[in-house]
């Protein structure tokens, strides 16, 4: 493999708490190892229209506390051909640039795992996204810190639910898993979480608020975007016709949970991968993602990571039936 000398480092897909920090240890440990680095902003984009710029230590000072990315990022379609791809390789080689970290979700790294293999540059990943829907790793950069808005907004709903005594539903990000709808509603006590990994959970929650339900001040469920009633305008619809008699309220948290301030947890997170995938590059890694499992770095193989599924912990899920 040639020896890589300059890299680039770009955001890619939904934005996520996190990445600035990512981004910060990428270009500081790839200066502790004697390499140069360089940013490719709005992420694939910038790699086919060459919008990339050099990056020394002080370009990320102050920026690991900010929610967002410095190197601003885009979901690129034209990337997803050989041709942009081609364009994308072609502004690589005239910076200079021999190997590409991708800070970003699956989308992201099925294009990353193509062009690695078509062009025989290392590609590393590493794992950013609130969904926390990437196999081979336990967390993904930006959903502790997504769990804790969502967790924020809901206590605060809690309040006037339990004034009102109502039942709200509320909806929250995750594409098409559960992660953040089931660890958001462990961590607010919700009495309902429904995600799109598990079945038959709205005939279950329709038996506890018609019985248990009625006894408690408020109630709040929590409802995976992707559950399969069409979120929670869908499901508050099909207990209004059911429960004339309660008073249900419909709430979607939406594009906050992508923003504010990483929590430490993503902070150090990111740091620690940031670090990784430099060294996975300097230990001649060429197509992997750099996962966090048992609190370990491991490398995953890229493609492994877009073709295989992580399932939800239904323990956990499991768990709600026990508290509420
Ligand atoms: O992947 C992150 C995410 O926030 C998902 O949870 C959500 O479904 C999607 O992106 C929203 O995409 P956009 O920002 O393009 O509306």
């Amino acid at each position: 493999m040639e020896e890589i000398k300059r890299i680039g480092v770009l955001t890619s897909g939904g934005d996520a708490p996190g990445m600035n920090a990512a981004i910060r240890a990428v270009v500081r440990a790839g200066i502790h190892y004697g390499l140069e680095v360089y940013g490719i902003r709005r992420g694939y984009q910038g790699m086919i229209e060459g919008d990339i710029i050099p990056l020394d230590s002080p370009a990320v000072s102050g920026t690991i506390q900010k929610g967002g990315t410095i190197l601003q990022t885009a979901r690129c379609k034209e990337f997803m051909s050989y041709e942009g791809r081609k364009k994308a390789y072609d502004c690589l080689v005239s910076f200079g640039i021999n190997a590409v970290i991708v800070i970003g979700g699956d989308g992201s790294f099925t294009g990353a795992s193509i062009m690695s293999k078509e062009f025989d540059i290392p590609f590393i990943g590493i794992p950013g996204t609130i969904d926390n829907d990437l196999y081979g790793t336990d967390y993904t950069i930006g959903y502790d810190t997504a769990v804790n808005t969502v967790v924020e907004a809901v206590d605060k709903i809690r309040d006037t639910a339990s004034s009102h005594g109502r039942i709200f539903f509320v909806e929250v990000m995750g594409k098409e898993a559960g992660y953040v709808a089931l660890r958001s509603g462990i961590a607010c006590g919700a009495e309902g979480i429904l995600v799109p990994e598990e079945k038959g959970q709205v005939e279950k929650l329709k038996v506890y608020l018609d019985t248990r339900g009625r006894l408690k001040k408020s109630s709040i469920i929590l409802v995976a975007e992707g559950e399969d009633y069409g979120g929670a305008i869908g499901i508050a619809k099909i207990f209004k016709e059911q429960f004339p008699e309660f008073d249900i309220r419909t709430t979607i948290l939406g594009h906050i949970q992508r923003g504010g301030s990483p929590s430490a947890f993503d902070r150090v997170t990111a740091s620690r991968m940031g670090v990784a995938a430099i060294e996975a590059l300097l230990d001649d890694q060429k197509s992997i993602m750099i996962g966090m499992v048992n609190n370990e770095m491991v490398h995953v193989p890229l493609n492994k990571t877009v073709k295989l599924h992580k399932d939800i912990d239904h323990k956990l899920l499991a768990l709600t039936e026990v508290l509420i």
